[in-house]
């Protein structure tokens, strides 16, 4: 037993290691419960009682010089460690970040507001959380007009007021013809929430473009001259306009804008299901009864107010025929529109 515990400590004194990984094989032979130490102490048992106290002692030195050498080496290797970090130069640039790129729904917003810029509106832009003042009743909107059902509007808050997710950037108008008298010329961005069911043709929020321009004297002719030359600059010199009769609460008359199909030029195709012609906003003079809620007097200003849908304008020129898309966040589909960043 005593040749025994000499030849270990002979070979612990000389082991040495060129890892941390030969580090933990040595702990592992001598050290772990299966080592030869603790096989020593297995045999310790057999040891007449007399000579139990000297080979104790003995077996209890050889286990502190195997626990002493583990670790010093164990330190050696963990010193090694830090002078490998001290070699790397903490003052070099970091990898570039990779530049995302704008969403489709910004590009088109950003292309439309500049149209209107140039021809001389301003952007205004309100909440998403509204009341029911702003968004349904200065509008014209009769108490029982189903936009107001809950299946439409997402109402917040009953009471004490009703506040609710806008269902319509037109809120924005009254908004900014209560601050302001006319000349008023805005356009106004933002996303807007309705109650519908997701899928490839609806959303239960997209975006809108608003616009308003109140002054004295202001036509029908006019209206119509703006949308043309919008509509001319975002789909091409080609590009023509039909207006049809329709009705908002808001304005008087009212109307609905086609250009004709962006994808067919006209011809007829499936996505102006072979009319060619694809409805983009609703449009008309501002009612009377607008213009009195927000303060401006109807005998001396008149306007017009136009509304359309981001996505759809959005859906002609990069033809996405689903709107969930918008929302995903894929970033295979994002990419496709790095080349109009
Ligand atoms: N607010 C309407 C909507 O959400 C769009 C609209 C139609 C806006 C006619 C207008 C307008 O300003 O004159 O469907």
């Amino acid at each position: 037993m005593l040749n025994k515990i000499e030849k270990l400590k002979e070979e612990i004194l000389q082991v040495a290691a060129s890892s941390m990984e030969e580090v933990e094989q040595l702990r592992i032979k001598y050290l772990s419960k299966k080592g030869s130490i603790s096989a020593l102490m297995a045999d310790f048992r057999n040891v007449p009682a007399e000579h139990k106290k000297e080979v104790g002692q003995k077996v209890n030195e050889l286990k502190s010089l195997a626990q002493e050498k583990i670790a010093a080496l164990k330190e050696s290797f963990a010193l090694n460690a830090d002078k490998e970090l001290e070699e790397v130069d903490l003052t070099r640039s970091a990898s570039p970040i990779e530049l995302g790129t704008r969403h489709p729904l910004s590009l088109v917003k950003n292309e439309m507001l500049r149209i209107f810029e140039g021809m001389g509106f301003t952007i205004a832009e309100g909440p998403e959380i509204e009341d029911d003042w702003h968004v349904f009743e200065s509008l014209n909107f009769a108490p029982d007009h189903p936009a107001r059902d809950m299946q439409d509007t997402f109402f917040i808050s009953r009471n004490p007021a009703d506040i609710l997710l806008r269902t319509h950037t037109s809120s924005v108008q009254t908004r900014v013809m209560e601050k302001n008298q006319p000349p008023i010329r805005i356009v106004c961005p933002g996303r807007v929430y309705r109650n519908e069911a997701i899928s490839a043709r609806a959303h239960c929020f997209f975006h809108q473009v608003e616009g308003l321009y109140i002054d004295k004297n202001v036509s029908f002719a006019d209206l119509k001259q703006v949308l043309l030359g919008f509509a001319r600059q975002m789909f091409g010199p080609e590009t023509k306009i039909r207006l049809r009769p329709s009705y908002f609460p808001f304005t008087e008359p009212s109307a609905e804008m086609d250009i004709s199909c962006d994808i067919c030029g006209g011809k007829g195709c499936a996505f102006c299901k072979g009319t060619g012609w694809v409805e983009i906003l609703g449009c008309g003079m501002v009612d009377p009864n607008v213009l009195k809620a927000c303060g401006i007097d109807p005998e001396i200003y008149s306007g017009y107010a136009f509304g359309m849908g981001i996505e759809r304008i959005t859906n002609l020129k990069y033809k996405v025929k689903d709107l969930r898309m918008f929302s995903e966040n894929d970033v295979r589909f994002l990419r496709e529109f790095e080349a109009a960043n």
